[in-house]
């Protein structure tokens, strides 16, 4: 049997001994893994990190960061650390077992505590991800989610993280082997990616396999990607379209529940590794391998074929061989794609690069279909319809008495008579009688009450409706953590009510300002509690001298230009 088809070794005890654990271990101490965990949990546990046998031990985590080597000399460039809290490690002494349960507690493997110790998380952020620079989504992930200690130790597998979601198409390495074996497949190249795939990619990938004399394995990553990329239901059902594009029982699709880093040279040898354990014998690497974007000074963090350059030293070592990802282009006159230098002279060649097709996608624009195949397209744009048909939140802001609510309902009724989506008002007393009724006016309690909008408009958001919310929201923190909220779904629009404090307590509605002059109203907004002026919201009105219905259409306006409301 060909070294790449033999089966690999797993951690997992056997069913019984697995029942036995599972109820041993509810006397153990619990550490219940972050979403990242779970996926490196799982690798370890199926071999596709072979041939590590737990968590890396501070030595085998020293030597990984300075040299990509276990102290044993195996070659493994990415530190797969188990890091957790303070207090739990307090609670861990050396030589004892641990249990490491999934997010509803259901126990997946116990693990020895070797090793206890405090990393020095710079210096691997510099050593791995080549700077210690917060804009890397891995050294974020590192400095401000990881926990302060990282415990080490071998693991005793007991039994998978469940998935529901597209299980026929995920596979263990043996179980991919199993299927190569099935089918008589020898040589089989990987194609690996966090994205869509469009023509160019599908035409690379045929090309990849017919030179190597290989079939195709469409190896995408579904445990974590880089923030912002199109989720993995859409995608997978995007990959499952482009899989009818190729000629039949040539090509297979998997799921590799990977956790990315994003970590370019060092991950995309990584990856090399994790492909070898799955019984590949070939890898397709390209241009920026898993890239994470620009640095802090607005410079890519690697160069372009430094992730090519470290698989090619190591390919022999590693067992695998690389295939050089070819940039495909369209060529209008030939109908056709090419590899970018075989173009015929002279020829027109067509291209829609990434920001391109996001535009056109939010915008509801065309996209050829010598870019991208139909189904995939609808897919995307059943995911992430055009702006003017997503979700959004208008955030009113001002104080009390500025009029945030009159111009909030005016709105409000103003999108109605439009029709199209779904409208609710999140008005601060609306809010405060039916979703806060028991918080007060101190900044703990005003803190929890605008997390509290937030999160049911970033939801009313998701779902495609439109939140209007018209709280005080007096800080300046809070109000871009409700952003933040909201930004993953769909736009958020800061209206600042600029009424000045002179006006709102001349006006003096509801008599709290005079309360509050005389101390019988405590904490209260302008007069003795502060208010952070927005410093760039998406619009400010200027209540005094201006009617509301104008202040209402000064929104509209501002919707219509962001592309949210149809012209
Ligand atoms: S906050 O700070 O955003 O949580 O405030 P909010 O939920 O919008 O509630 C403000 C309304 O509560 C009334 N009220 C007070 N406002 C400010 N400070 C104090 N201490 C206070 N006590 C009661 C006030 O009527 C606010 O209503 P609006 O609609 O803003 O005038």
């Amino acid at each position: 049997m060909a070294s790449n088809l033999a089966p690999i070794p797993e951690l997992y005890v056997s069913y019984e001994s697995a029942q036995k654990l599972k109820v041993e271990a509810g006397n153990l101490a619990s550490h219940d893994l972050t979403p990242r965990q779970i996926c490196d949990l799982e690798l370890l546990m199926n071999g596709g990190f072979n041939p590590l046998k737990g968590f890396l031990t501070e030595e085998d985590y020293d030597s990984v960061v300075e040299t990509m080597r276990t102290k044993d000399g195996a070659l493994w460039p990415m530190p797969v650390t188990l890091d957790v809290s303070e207090k739990f490690a307090d609670t861990v002494e050396l030589g004892q077992d641990i249990a490491l349960r999934d997010q509803e507690g259901v126990i997946l493997a116990t693990m020895t505590v070797t090793d206890k110790w405090v990393p020095n998380k710079s210096r691997e952020a510099e050593k791995v991800f080549g700077a210690d620079d917060l804009a890397h989504p891995a050294v974020n992930y590192l400095h401000n989610h990881a926990g302060a200690v990282y415990l080490g130790g071998p693991i005793t597998g007991i039994q998978q993280p469940v998935h529901y979601d597209f299980r026929a198409r995920r596979d263990t390495p043996n179980e991919l082997r199993a299927y190569f074996r099935k089918m008589g497949w020898r040589k089989i190249v990987a194609f690996q990616t966090r994205n869509p795939l469009h023509r160019a990619h599908q035409e690379l990938t045929f090309r990849a396999a017919k030179e190597a004399q290989a079939n195709l394995l469409i190896h995408p990553v579904v445990g974590m990607t880089k923030p912002g990329d199109v989720d993995h239901f859409t995608r997978v059902r995007c990959y499952e379209a482009v899989l009818d594009k190729y000629p039949s029982s040539t090509t297979h699709l998997s799921l590799l529940n990977l956790a990315m880093r994003m970590a370019g040279p060092r991950e995309a040898l990584w990856h090399a590794i994790i492909r070898k354990n799955h019984g590949l014998t070939h890898f397709i690497v390209g241009r920026d391998h898993a890239g994470p974007g620009k640095n802090s000074q607005g410079e890519d963090f690697y160069g372009p074929y430094d992730a090519q350059e470290l698989v090619r030293q190591h390919q022999e070592e590693v067992g695998i061989e690389m295939v050089d990802f070819k940039h495909m282009v369209y060529v209008q006159e030939k109908a056709q794609y090419f590899p970018i230098d075989e173009v015929p002279e002279g020829a027109t060649v067509l291209n829609i690069s990434g920001t391109e097709l996001r535009r056109r996608l939010a915008e509801g624009l065309e996209i050829p279909e010598w870019f991208s195949f139909p189904e995939v397209v609808k897919e995307l744009r059943r995911t992430k319809p055009p702006r003017a048909k997503q979700g959004f939140t208008v955030f009113f802001t001002g104080f009390s008495g500025s009029g945030k609510s009159t111009i909030a309902n005016a709105l409000m009724v103003k999108l109605m008579e439009m029709g199209g989506r779904p409208v609710t008002l999140l008005d601060g007393d609306i809010v405060r009688k039916n979703l806060s009724s028991e918080l007060g006016f101190s900044k703990e309690h005003r803190d929890l009450n605008i997390r509290r909008i937030g999160y049911v408009a970033s939801e009313i958001t998701k779902n495609g409706g439109i939140a209007i919310c018209a709280p005080i929201a007096p800080y300046a923190a809070t109000r871009r953590a409700v952003r933040e909220d909201v930004e993953n779904f769909g736009a958020f629009i800061e209206v600042h009510v600029a009424t000045s404090i002179e006006e709102c307590e001349k006006r003096d509605r509801k008599g709290l300002y005079k309360l509050a002059r005389e101390g019988k109203i405590k904490e209260f907004t302008g007069i003795s509690d502060p208010y952070d002026v927005p410093e760039n919201p998406e619009l400010r009105v200027e209540t005094e001298g201006t009617d509301v219905d104008n202040c209402a259409h000064q929104v509209i306006l501002k919707l219509e230009q962001m592309g949210l409301i149809a012209g």
